[in-house]
């Protein structure tokens, strides 16, 4: 899958699936699953790493993820997102660091926020660094925001939204991911810009969805927003398989004499 591939399914209108992975084993179980969008998500900080939110993920936890889903994967578009303060402060830090994250081996590269990335997502296009958006619910400005909230439920609000789905098609975005907006208002996105976008709880009219492997699984039992659906219960199944093992050895009947060696 390529970024022109990504363009040809919005025309096509053929659905995009994107599903976030962070290590080798199981991207390779996705891309076997037939899904071609990989997203090393900074999602990482949750539910790889037990933190609260995605503030703390660096650029070294990102370019070390990304090294381990790129270098499984071969038919997959890999997009690592671009983690906190990595592209905040300037478009020459967003040029650098979104180079090492392609060095790593991405594809291309996710950054959150409006208008005022432009700059530098036109840096990143100038140099030949695909970048997709990010607009919505961006849980790095999870403080600014007062929460994990819905985002653009007042008019207002909405209308800045379109605008700044516009200005990022303009800047040269690929795709756009849009997080927990209103239905109506993700058609209103999707039919108005010509590059694609992809929802998180932002209703069925995106040109794709995305989760987070870890809730689709049901693996990751933290906070669970609305939009989250579970297709698997793998830490249900993950307790019982270890709650049989333990028995098992407390019992003395693993290792049985067919996994022994003699
Ligand atoms: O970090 C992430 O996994 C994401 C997706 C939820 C879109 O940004």
């Amino acid at each position: 899958m390529t970024i022109l591939e990504v363009q040809q399914y919005k025309q096509d209108r053929k659905k995009l699936v994107a599903v976030t992975a962070y290590d080798a084993l199981f991207a390779r179980i996705v891309e076997q699953a037939g899904i071609r969008v990989i997203l090393v998500g900074d999602s990482l900080g949750v539910v790889v790493q037990g933190r609260p939110n995605t503030l703390s993920v660096t650029m070294e936890d990102m370019l070390y993820h990304t090294k381990l889903v790129a270098g499984a994967v071969q038919r997959s578009l890999v997009i690592a997102d671009m983690p906190f303060m990595s592209y905040q402060v300037s478009p020459e830090d967003a040029v650098r660091n979104a180079g090492r994250l392609l060095q790593a081996g991405a594809a291309a590269v996710k950054l959150e926020g409006g208008a005022v990335m432009a700059d530098r997502i036109k840096a990143m296009r100038s140099i030949g660094i695909p970048v997709m958006g990010h607009l919505g619910m961006t849980p790095q400005s999870v403080h600014a925001l007062g929460g994990y909230k819905v985002q653009g439920k007042i008019e207002d609000q909405a209308s800045r939204l379109l605008e700044d789905a516009k200005t990022l098609e303009a800047a040269g975005a690929f795709a756009l991911v849009l997080e927990a907006i209103p239905v109506d208002l993700a058609r209103k996105i999707t039919q108005t810009v010509s590059i694609a976008t992809i929802g998180i709880g932002a209703g069925p009219h995106c040109d794709g969805q995305v989760l987070v492997l870890y809730d689709l699984l049901g693996l990751f039992d933290g906070f669970a927003p609305k939009f989250v659906k579970s297709y698997a219960h793998l830490k249900a199944d993950t307790l019982q398989a270890l709650g049989r093992y333990k028995e098992e050895v407390e019992q003395g009947k693993f290792p049985s004499d067919s996994e022994s060696y003699h």
